[in-house]
């Protein structure tokens, strides 16, 4: 049996044995920068976990594993570009370093390579597969649109945003684990309560990545900082910190998020004005604790699942090594 670490090793040996390089280059090269650049895996990770937890043989997983973390990759292209960011694991984003165009059809093409490796898979199960990764996939395009349109929208709710970041993020790493179990054959039951650990796994993860953009580090965090803020986007720190101001407070923080910012100089003060809102109303230790609730709820849901503490091991250890993760 395998811990965390034995996992991710076997994780980035198979991406260093697989290129992506061919040509035209135009199109395989970002492709390539971008899996190349790493990341912290955690998909294929929580894939091969899953798969190991059930008894699964790793080497019919490998492929799935490979095709989740393409999959996210693609999102990435594509979510830079509709974000409009600069910076993602401390590099330049494809649109950025290449074009924009680049972003769409290199990300369009990772999406269809996702699917090559998917259907490689030996097992039994193989349609069960294919239908979590194709449900998950449009799961995740619904809720980037959901981001997209909360942008424009000022009435979004704190419900709206769980099921916002259920969609985008969420899914994916429950449908990483799903995917691992079914290869495994693990009976429908483990399979649910897995699911629900992955979806409040990645309801805290989105919750953190939204903290982290606020509160983070750039040089860990490998994205730039206040883009949230800068893009508009009806996070959990904006929604709580509203419900915590007062009336005024809470009119500034809307006036703020009205505004589109021409200029660095424009967008630094916009940050910064939000900033101190924030502090003002103790969103920091208040989002800190709703980090927290999801990730006691992730617990819970392991529990339920009738493995043995030793089989579970490996994702409580990714589970503690994504507490308090500063990138
Ligand atoms: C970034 O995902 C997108 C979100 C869902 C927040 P990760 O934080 O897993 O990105 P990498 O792959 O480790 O860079
Ligand atoms: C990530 O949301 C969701 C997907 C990529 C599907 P974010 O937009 O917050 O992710 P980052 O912060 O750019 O990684
Ligand atoms: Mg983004
Ligand atoms: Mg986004
Ligand atoms: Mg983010």
């Amino acid at each position: 049996m395998k811990d965390l670490k034995a996992i991710l090793t076997t994780v980035e040996q198979l991406f260093r044995e697989e290129t992506f390089l061919a040509a035209p280059k135009g199109l395989y090269e970002p492709i390539e920068y971008t899996m190349s650049l790493g990341g912290k895996r955690i998909r294929p990770t929580m894939l091969l976990a899953a798969n190991q937890m059930f008894g699964g043989d790793e080497r019919n997983a490998v492929n799935a594993a490979i095709g989740i973390e393409l999959f996210h990759n693609f999102t990435l292209l594509h979510d830079d570009l509709m974000d409009q960011s600069p910076l993602r694991r401390g590099k330049a984003t494809v649109y950025r370093k290449w074009n924009p165009n680049t972003a769409i059809l290199s990300g369009d093409t990772m999406f269809a390579l996702a699917w090559r490796y998917m259907l490689k898979t030996e097992t039994t199960r193989l349609s069960d597969i294919l239908n979590c990764f194709n449900e998950t996939a449009i799961e995740v395009c619904e809720g980037q649109q959901y981001d997209m349109d909360f942008e424009q929208q000022q009435d979004v709710s704190i419900a709206d945003y769980m099921m916002m970041i259920r969609k985008k993020t969420a899914v994916l790493l429950a449908g990483a684990l799903q995917i691992g179990a079914t290869i495994a054959n693990a009976d429908s039951d483990d399979i649910a309560n897995l699911y629900d650990f992955g979806i409040h796994l990645g309801l805290a993860f989105q919750l953190q990545d939204d903290w982290l953009d606020t509160y983070g580090d750039v040089a860990l965090f490998g994205k730039q900082t206040g883009q949230d803020i800068i893009d508009n986007k009806k996070t959990y720190m904006i929604l709580r910190a509203c419900e915590l101001a007062s009336p005024a407070q809470c009119d500034e923080l809307h006036r703020l998020f009205g505004q589109n910012t021409q200029t660095d100089g424009e967008s630094a003060k916009k940050i910064s004005d939000v900033l101190s809102i924030y502090s003002a109303v103790g969103l920091r230790a208040e989002a800190e604790n709703a980090i927290a609730a999801e990730f006691a709820k992730a617990y819970e849901s392991l529990d339920r699942l009738k493995v043995s503490e030793s089989a579970k091991l490996p994702l409580v250890q990714l589970s503690e090594s994504l507490l308090g993760r500063k990138k």
